[in-house]
């Protein structure tokens, strides 16, 4: 397990300047990312996968984060990718994949290793903000790591099943300052809907941003002030005063 929490302590303003530098360098097409693999994978599924640029993307991210724990709203080639670009770039890094598709779910968890753990978790109501939206029901025993998550892609659930709204409130709960979240298919209605009501009510807890030239649309989220933001704090209190003590 990758399971120490050995972050360093940092403000939630340099922590979001961390990662805005991040997002800056893989929207610079550095490193490439060898997708020569994908063919064969996308077969059956082009029209639900991400598109090319997006996963080219998160391939670079994955090398310029070096996260330890990212989590994937929604499986497919895209668990690929990410798992791939931790074997290629040899970063040590759990990857939690949650699904509401048993089909998917499985499929998801035959193509890949030890270092992922899928999920199958059902779609439930919950109220977000004043409104009823879809949420995964999540057990957090069954992440592949007990760290906050460095990188979440929200792409589920589909628009059929209600849509990926409620999904950004959810992923707050596992983030930390400067994670990053990413949102497929961020210029189509119902998600152009969901980034304005999240940059609505979540005001300055996150930052999020369009990035340009993507075909299907790429949104980005920069968490500043994560869900369990008050027990960040304490637990980042308690090892200051820990290191204080042993000084
Ligand atoms: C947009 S897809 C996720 C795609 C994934 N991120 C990728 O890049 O391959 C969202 C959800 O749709 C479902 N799904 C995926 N492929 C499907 C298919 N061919 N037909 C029906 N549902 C599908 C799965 O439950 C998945 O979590």
């Amino acid at each position: 397990m990758n399971d120490e929490d050995d972050t360093p302590i940092r403000s939630p303003e340099d922590a979001v300047r961390d990662a805005r530098v991040v997002l800056n360098a893989a929207l610079t097409n550095e490193p490439p990312v060898d997708m020569r693999w994908i063919a064969e994978e996308r077969r059956g599924s082009s029209t639900w996968a991400m598109a090319q640029d997006a996963l080219e993307f998160v391939g670079r991210l994955m090398f310029h984060l070096n996260p330890r724990h990212v989590i994937e709203f929604g499986s497919g080639v895209s668990t690929c990718v990410i798992e791939r670009a931790t074997e290629h770039y040899t970063i040590d890094c759990r990857i939690s994949v949650i699904e509401n598709d048993p089909k998917y779910a499985r499929l998801t968890a035959s193509k890949t290793g030890k270092r992922v753990a899928v999920q199958l978790a059902p779609l439930v109501a919950r109220s977000r903000q004043g409104h009823v939206l879809p949420s995964y029901e999540i057990r957090r025993g069954r992440l592949a790591s007990t760290l906050p998550a460095d990188f979440l892609l929200i792409d589920g659930p589909p628009a059929a099943l209600g849509g990926r709204e409620g999904i950004l409130y959810q992923a707050l709960e596992f983030a930390r300052a400067g994670s990053i979240v990413l949102l497929d298919d961020a210029t189509r209605e119902p998600e152009v809907q969901a980034l304005e009501r999240w940059g609505a009510d979540l005001h300055d807890a996150i930052q999020i941003d369009l990035l340009p030239g993507f075909e299907k649309g790429l949104a980005s989220t920069i968490v500043r002030k994560p869900a369990s933001g008050r027990e960040r704090v304490a637990l980042n209190e308690r090892r200051a005063s820990t290191m204080q003590r042993s000084r």
